[in-house]
């Protein structure tokens, strides 16, 4: 049989004449559906300070939140993700801090528990110590080796303590094997069956984290690299073994992280998986983009064609720095 698929009879630019006929044949589109906006908050009153690193990103104290939290709704921007600054004052070698019911995330989800409990707005926030701790780490230091199973210990009541102050997503970002089962088993016995866990569950020891150390203020106090229980860049088989074992453990969704480097690893996990993946478009991804546009050496698409490609590749939802921006702009 002849090729009919093929030069002269095909010509695959017909399609692409006309802007309504690209439109008509799309594959992927960003929405404010899509987005999850990460915050950074701090102590203090009526702060916004800008965040050194990420251009175009400030730490606010909790007094200002509530006008940020409306921003996301009117954008319909589903979720939020909270970050602490924890001041250094505050950070020792167990991260207690993480416990306090009085600390940052805390005082943010009560208010937002308060004001917007009935709203369509959806809060995540991180399950690591790596905010409250002097060595940076994501848990506790046993010989300078971050112990598995006594983090597991602390990552759950910190947990629960954050399930308390009405948080709906809580998100284990620490890497440490079988926590997801642990937090799971702990909120469904004090009855937070319905509180969703985001597990990290592909996170790599990148080199794309380091403006988020700086906003965070975690940068100078770590101590030597996070590759014992962070994923090598080299590998991708492993991802897959990660994800099974925290669906197992009772993920709602799945998380890959760093973002754009790793478009193969998202799609991979679309393409093995059920379960919803979303993608970290991380501090240094965003840096990186903003920059460059910036210094007009990018023109402003680029930001929609970064988010879009995580769509393509199979992302339910896209946690980035352009969350507000971008709403804004395909509203
Ligand atoms: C900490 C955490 C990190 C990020 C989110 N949660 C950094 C790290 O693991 O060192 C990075 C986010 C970003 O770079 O935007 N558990």
């Amino acid at each position: 049989m002849k090729n009919i698929d093929s030069y002269p009879n095909t010509r695959l630019r017909r399609n692409r004449k006309k802007e309504w006929s690209r439109r008509l044949i799309q594959e992927s589109t960003l929405s404010s559906n899509d987005l999850i906006w990460p915050i950074f908050i701090c102590e203090g009153k009526n702060v916004k300070k800008p965040v050194k690193t990420m251009p175009g990103i400030y730490r606010y104290s909790i007094d200002r939140l509530e006008k940020l939290v409306e921003s996301a709704m009117n954008k319909k921007i589903p979720m939020i993700a909270l970050f602490p600054n924890t001041p250094s004052s505050k950070k020792d070698n167990k991260g207690s801090e993480a416990l306090n019911k009085n600390n940052l995330i805390c005082q943010a989800l009560k208010l937002i528990k308060k004001n917007y409990k009935d709203k369509d707005i959806g809060t995540m926030c991180d399950v690591a110590l790596d905010p409250y701790t002097n060595h940076g780490h994501d848990g506790i230091l046993k010989n300078n080796y971050v112990d598995n199973d006594e983090t597991i210990k602390i990552l759950v009541k910190q947990s629960l303590l954050q399930a308390e102050m009405g948080c709906d997503v809580i998100a284990p970002s620490d890497m440490m094997d079988g926590r997801i089962g642990e937090i799971r088993k702990a909120l469904d016995k004090n009855g937070h069956e319905l509180v969703q866990i985001l597990s990290y569950a592909v996170k790599y020891a990148s080199n794309f984290y380091g403006p988020f150390r700086y906003a965070i203020g975690s940068k100078k106090s770590l101590k030597g690299d996070k590759k014992n229980y962070q994923m090598d860049f080299k590998n991708s088989r492993e991802a897959l073994r990660e994800v099974a074992l925290d669906v197992k453990e009772g993920a709602d969704f799945v998380m890959v992280k760093p973002g754009m480097p790793y478009l193969d690893i998202i799609k991979l996990i679309r393409d093995n998986f059920k379960i919803p993946v979303f993608a970290y478009q991380v501090s240094g991804e965003y840096s990186l983009i903003k920059n460059g546009i910036n210094n007009h050496i990018l023109n402003e698409e680029a930001i929609i064609e970064s988010l879009t490609s995580f769509k393509r590749a199979g992302a339910s939802a896209v946690v980035t720095y352009f969350a507000e921006e971008v709403a804004k702009k395909l509203r």
